[in-house]
């Protein structure tokens, strides 16, 4: 049966198609006293209520004048993970830097040695009430990244986990496999890297556990060279390329991210006037993580420079236990705004059109005949609420494929 939505003080959604950059990542459509239809799981019409006329047997649903956008798309976290970092927060408040945390053999391995050792069903309990989170505030889609099991079972247990988690959940769920840190002795890298390259990444994409593999490219983690090969080998199996660059350094990861066609570079809060020049001219998406700039304590990436500059922004929670803790997907519009210096119309779009491309998914993250139906209704009439509201919940009510997500 199609349903009908009325009552709504905004309906609103980035224009165009595929991802917007510069002047046009400011750029909405504002539909007022609007309504749409939704029949088999998509939009159907849009447009004003004046102009609809509900056909017999169409279920009526008045949403009360409230605002209207669409599904919050969340391009990057790491919602899978056992055990804590509540010691390595403690430790960074008395002035111990989250690079020699890692250094040490703590933050990223210390999640490494809790999450490697449990098992699927465990993992999945442990990540549903943290993707029940992300789905109240906001978002319909959710990438989410392997990377804390580091051997080749680990990783894909942490792949099935997330496969798993589809059956709890409406929201779709795009799985990263995420080659994320190389063995603490230097001379296990490469046997490590032929590991990855010859079993893990093949199996993983032979069993479509991952539509795109990342790597964490930096100092502390893989160079350039080494992120150039897992990626190559990506590439040829089909699979998507992301990754993590320029979050301490800018070692080149930016760089190579463009030369690669890299779907997303993520972090970039090093990166400077060289690396946005790179990515105006390629089609990588730029994904900020303000989550991390707050929790770290350290610089922003350079949003309102991206924009400027030309390059397509998106923006996602990077939720995990070490460097963002944020299970919000709207307050990780509302940061930023506050933080990387986006404004509300632009931020829409980063974690909407701009989100949906940096995932491989340009079919998602606007409302338009045609679209899946994902869409969230404000707790009030203006949609700016969403990037306003600091805490509490400006998300009133998640739909997904014509369905209302409940808690
Ligand atoms: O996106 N930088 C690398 N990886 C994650 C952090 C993971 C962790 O600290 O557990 C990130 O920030
Ligand atoms: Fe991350």
């Amino acid at each position: 049966m199609s349903k009908v939505f009325i009552g709504i003080s905004q309906l609103v959604t980035p224009g165009g198609s595929g991802p917007r950059r510069g002047p046009e990542q400011a750029e909405l459509t504002i539909i007022h006293d609007a309504a749409f239809r939704v029949e088999r799981r998509r939009i159907a019409w849009m447009g004003a209520q004046a102009e609809l006329t509900p056909g017999p047997g169409e279920e009526v649903i008045d949403l009360g004048g409230r605002a209207v956008v669409p599904g919050l798309i969340d391009p990057h976290t790491h919602a899978v993970w056992a055990g804590d970092r509540l010691a390595d927060f403690d430790a960074r408040t008395r002035g111990l830097a989250y690079e020699d945390i890692l250094r040490r053999g703590g933050g990223i391995r210390s999640t490494i040695r809790s999450t490697a050792r449990a098992g699927v069903e465990e993992l999945t309990e442990l990540a549903l009430p943290r993707i029940r989170n992300l789905v109240a505030s906001g978002a319909t889609t959710i990438e989410v990244k392997s990377g804390y099991g580091f051997t080749a079972e680990a990783e894909l247990r942490m792949l099935e986990a997330i496969r798993m988690l589809g059956r709890y959940t409406r929201a779709r769920l795009v799985p990263t496999l995420l080659i994320h840190v190389p063995p603490e002795d230097e001379a296990g890298r490469s046997a490590y890297l032929d590991m990855v390259t010859t079993e893990l990444m093949p199996e993983a994409a032979r069993r479509g556990l991952a539509t795109s593999v990342d790597v964490f490219t930096e100092r502390e983690a893989f160079s350039v060279a080494e992120t150039e090969r897992v990626l190559r080998k990506a590439r040829r199996l089909g699979l998507g390329v992301k990754l993590h660059a320029d979050q301490f350094h800018a070692i080149g990861g930016t760089e190579l991210a463009v030369w690669l066609g890299a779907l997303s570079v993520d972090h970039l809060e090093a990166s400077g006037p060289d690396q946005i020049e790179a990515l105006a001219v390629g089609g990588t998406i730029a994904t900020v993580l303000p989550g991390v700039t707050l929790h770290l304590g350290l610089r922003a990436a350079p949003g309102r420079a991206l924009i400027d500059g030309g390059v397509p922004v998106a923006v996602g929670t990077d939720l995990n236990p070490g460097s963002s803790p944020l299970a919000s997907t709207a307050l990780a519009q509302a940061l930023a705004v506050r933080i990387n210096g986006l404004t509300p119309a632009e931020a829409l779009t980063a974690g909407t059109a701009n989100a949906a491309s940096a995932i491989g998914r340009d079919e998602l993250g606007r409302l338009e005949a045609g679209s899946s139906a994902d869409f969230i209704v404000l707790d009030g009439p203006d949609w700016r609420l969403l990037s306003y509201t600091l805490g509490g919940n400006a998300v009133a009510e998640t739909w997904i494929a014509g369905e209302k997500e409940e808690g």
